[in-house]
């Protein structure tokens, strides 16, 4: 079950949203809607879910709904209409006690600009929600330091926020979205403030945690780079509405429309996508059969070419042609004999990475999961195709 439900939410600004709501659902546009009534839709219609565990990235120009959308889900705000579910709970029928519990232990936030308290510590500052949820001092300063270590700040718990680089104030605030263990991070632009090396640097911290917390995450950037990087799904925003949600791979190679294609088509793909994403699933393995064996099994499925992977692991690659001439010269060599060593590549390998040896392989290089099994092949034809520009596709057509 989906942790987090939105259900056609909208959201409109103003004292009066009845009617902007009602020229809304008439068809009238944003703009329109503005200058009508001075009233501004923030959110139209938003309807997504969010899996347990995934970070899912919701991008947009300044102004198409960002954060009105992620503080939808803490209610910072309220919808004008629509219903909002997490863990199967109705939050917008929270009492505001409830709501306050809510807030303070299913979810943690952080912000753009830091939001750290000046006159608290570091170590004070990530301790903050222990202490509002009334944790005594010790308990709670103990959990800090921890997640001080975590981010990497040992040595800084009693500094102020002013004595530290924006990357490491950002690291506090992450630390301190996590010392409450929420089951869900919100974070607004976390990162956009930072230099692009500290924000990379973020960037791998925060892969490298969730590797380990496999918390839920609702990230919110205006940078395609980074919500590439970071998303399990990314959801894309135009003026309140929502243009497509997908993963990375599908909004680079199946864009819904000319406004994600125009975010997408400067983007290095190679570098993106991952051969898992490209790689067809495996023709025909072979194991320990006999000869007599493994040409049956590949006359049967129509194959020309078998890789072979056996208990020594992946051993290369057999033809048809190879089989039968072994078979012919009466020598008896096992399938493992006969197999022509071959490169293998990860599934979570770029297509930068995997290029070299398809296009010096003379059979679809063999992807090789840590497990040792055979997910697919790959051969540079699938790789040329998915890396030649959006406009040479266009111009192909
Ligand atoms: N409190 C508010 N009162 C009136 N209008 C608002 C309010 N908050 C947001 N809006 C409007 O709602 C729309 C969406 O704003 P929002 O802040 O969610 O955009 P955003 O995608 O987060 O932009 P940015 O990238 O600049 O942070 C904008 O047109 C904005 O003017
Ligand atoms: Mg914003």
């Amino acid at each position: 079950m989906a942790l987090i439900d939105v259900r056609h939410v909208t959201k409109v600004f103003g004292s009066r949203p009845e009617r902007a709501l009602a020229r809304l659902k008439a068809g009238a546009s944003k703009e329109e809607i503005l200058a009508e009534s001075n009233h501004t839709v923030g959110l139209y219609d938003i309807s997504l879910s969010v899996e347990p565990g995934e970070i899912f990235v919701v991008m947009g120009l300044s102004g198409s709904g960002k954060s009105t959308l992620i503080r939808h889900l803490n209610r910072l705000i309220d919808p004008t209409e629509g219903e909002i579910f997490i863990d199967g709970m109705d939050i917008l029928k929270l009492s505001i006690r409830e709501l306050e519990a809510f807030r303070r232990n299913k979810t943690g936030m952080v912000f753009q600009r830091f939001g750290l308290f000046p006159h608290r510590t570091v170590l004070q500052n990530v301790a903050y929600g222990l202490e509002i949820r009334g944790e005594p001092r010790a308990a709670r300063e103990e959990k800090a330091a921890e997640w001080v270590a975590t981010v990497g700040l040992t040595g800084y718990e009693d500094q102020y926020p002013e004595q530290l680089s924006g990357g490491m104030q950002q690291r506090v605030g992450l630390a301190r979205a996590l010392c409450t263990d929420p089951e869900i991070l919100l974070m607004d632009e976390a990162f956009s403030a930072l230099d692009p090396l500290i924000r990379g640097q973020m960037q791998d911290q925060l892969i490298e945690l969730q590797s380990r917390l496999r918390k839920t995450i609702v990230f919110i950037t205006h940078d395609l780079d980074e919500a590439l990087r970071l998303g399990d799904r990314i959801a894309i925003l135009k003026d309140g509405t929502l243009s497509q949600i997908g993963t990375p791979a599908e909004i680079l190679l199946d864009p819904a429309d000319d406004y994600v294609r125009a975010f997408v088509k400067d983007v290095n793909r190679a570098r993106v996508l991952t051969v898992e994403t490209v790689m067809k699933p495996p023709p025909l393995r072979l194991t320990d059969e006999t000869l007599e064996q493994a040409l049956a099994e590949m006359q049967r499925r129509g194959a020309e070419i078998g890789y072979v992977l056996n208990a020594r692991g992946y051993r290369g690659v057999v033809t048809r042609d190879a089989v039968n001439a072994a078979i012919a010269s009466h020598s008896g060599p096992t399938v493992d004999e006969i197999a022509v060593g071959a490169p293998s590549i990860a599934p979570g390998a770029s297509l930068a990475e995997a290029l070299p040896a398809t296009l010096s392989s003379t059979f679809p290089v063999a992807v090789i999961d840590a497990a040792g099994s055979l997910e697919g092949i790959l051969s540079a034809t699938e790789v040329g195709e998915v890396l030649m520009p959006a406009r040479q596709l266009e111009a192909a057509e």
